[in-house]
């Protein structure tokens, strides 16, 4: 069993081979995806996707072990263990539409696999799929007519981006769920774990049942996007109350059974899973007949567009009711720093809001420029995107920090301060710049959770 294959060349099946290629190289990894642009990026210079490491784990295994291709047939049919990582986005259409998963191309997926195969193989889930999608896999795969088995595996990733290098590396924990009634389902888990256990320590590979695991992954990012949404509507409360959310968090936090993590006020979460996977859970939870349930975890969701509601709304009213004809600089547009990516990004939501008010945008971002151009290609209004954060606030009336990017702490906020509209305004949507250093240059300065500094 060394010969394994991963479906979905994406944010979660890109990095994971690569980390597994580099850790195992007694195995043969083959990444294919039905996109052939990426797995043409995938082979050269320019990555698909930016992660810190990534490209020298790629660099080091490509060749050698780590194979991207676009023959899904021949990477089917070679391999013992298939990785599937397609994406399961929310679904837009139909039954469920705005809160289930679309298993379209799961099902896909599962239906190639049985055409390709020939022979027995282990199936593992790496996308986030609602409770239940193991028995949907099995049945479609065991339909095939030649008499095949299929062990299904849940094995759900938890990688963050920006981390996903270091997250894969040493991980928290690693889960796989599996069905043990069976010698066969037995072997898969042992196999899926003898993959991982050459560079995790064996107390950190945790077994539970499919259902368990597959739940896990929903539950694990349901809590942390609830954390996120707790502390943010406790920063509309500092904000009426002078108490400071960074204050109340950094205390609450030192609490051994709350921790420091994942405490940090914004203007919301972003990125692919939180938003998609808390709404995949409430529909669970609504199909099943558990309507308060299903009510509870909705409401971290309307938290978070609250949240990017409440900072336009914030902009507006210190910036005299009227931000129309203002060019407002926009500091960062991905979903958080050290990526390029902009799915379900807060910045989008507030950069269309802005536009409806008719401002106009300087968007400076390191490395989401590209990004931010696609999402916004469909909005009327004046957008200027700037490679250089100087060039984006030259004669702006405000600056919006919306991604926590650490390069903007370093800017010289002197020459941006000179170069601006008077009064000029820093709204710090991550609370990341030093409010009163920025008041001492001349800002008026609007953090999350906390007091405003102005000069009138
Ligand atoms: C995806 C899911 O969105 C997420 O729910 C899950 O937890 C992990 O997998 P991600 O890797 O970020 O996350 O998605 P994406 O970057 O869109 O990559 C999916 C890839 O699968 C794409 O490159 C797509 O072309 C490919 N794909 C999709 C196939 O190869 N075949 C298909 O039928 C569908
Ligand atoms: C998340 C999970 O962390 C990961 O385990 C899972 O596999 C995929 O989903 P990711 O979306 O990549 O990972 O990033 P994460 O670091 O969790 O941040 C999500 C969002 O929450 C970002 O927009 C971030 O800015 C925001 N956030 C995070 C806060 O606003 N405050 C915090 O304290 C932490």
């Amino acid at each position: 069993m060394n010969r394994i294959a991963c479906i979905g060349a994406g944010y979660v099946g890109g990095p994971t081979m690569a980390v597994i290629a580099d850790r195992c190289p007694q195995y043969t990894v083959t990444v294919v995806d039905v996109n052939a642009d990426r797995i043409a990026a995938w082979n050269s210079d320019r990555l698909p996707i930016y992660e810190p490491g990534l490209e020298e784990v790629v660099f080091r295994r490509r060749n050698r072990n780590l194979f991207y291709s676009t023959d899904i047939p021949a990477a089917v049919r070679d391999a013992d263990v298939i990785f599937v990582s397609v994406n399961t986005p929310t679904k837009t259409f139909g039954a469920g539409a705005g809160q289930a998963a679309d298993l379209q191309y799961i099902e896909k997926t599962a239906r190639s696999i049985i055409e390709y195969a020939d022979s027995d193989k282990i199936i593992v889930e790496k996308s986030t799929l609602p409770v239940r999608t193991a028995q949907a896999m099995s049945r479609i795969l065991h339909s095939n007519t030649r008499g095949l088995k299929f062990q299904i595996i849940s094995n759900p990733e938890f990688l963050a981006e920006g981390t996903a290098i270091a997250d894969l590396q040493n991980p928290d924990r690693v889960l796989i769920g599996g069905m043990d009634d069976t010698p066969a389902g037995q072997a898969a888990i042992e196999t899926v774990i003898a993959i991982y256990a050459n560079w995790v320590p064996r107390d950190r590979i945790i077994t539970t049942n499919l259902w368990s695991s597959e739940l896990t992954k929903l539950v694990s990012n349901a809590l942390l996007a609830q954390r996120v949404s707790s502390v943010n509507s406790i920063s509309a409360l500092c904000e009426k109350t002078e108490a400071d959310i960074d204050e109340v968090t950094r205390a609450a936090g030192r609490d051994s059974r709350i921790g420091a993590k994942f405490l940090k006020a914004g203007i919301g979460f972003g990125g692919s899973c939180f938003k998609k996977d808390i709404l995949n859970l409430a529909y669970l939870c609504g199909y099943y007949g558990l309507p308060e349930v299903a009510e509870y975890w909705t409401q971290v969701v309307r938290i978070n567009d609250y949240q990017a509601r409440r900072f336009v709304g914030n902009m507006l009213s210190a910036m005299f009711n009227t931000v129309a004809g203002k060019r407002i600089a926009i500091f960062g547009f991905a979903f958080k720093a050290d990526t390029g990516d902009t799915r379900e990004s807060p910045a989008i939501a507030v950069c269309r809001q802005l536009l409806e008010e008719r401002a106009e945008l300087a968007i400076h971002d390191p490395r989401a420029l590209g990004n931010a151009r696609l999402d916004l290609e469909s909005e009327t209004g004046v957008i200027d995107y700037c490679e250089d954060p100087y060039a984006a606030a030259a004669s702006a009336h405000a600056i919006a920090v919306l991604t926590d990017w650490m390069s903007f702490r370093e800017l010289d906020y002197r020459r941006i301060f000179e170069s601006m509209q008077k009064p000029a305004f820093i709204f710090d949507g991550r609370n990341l710049l030093d409010s009163a250093e920025m008041y001492e240059i001349g800002f008026n300065v609007y953090p999350i959770g906390r007091k405003a500094l102005t000069h009138f």
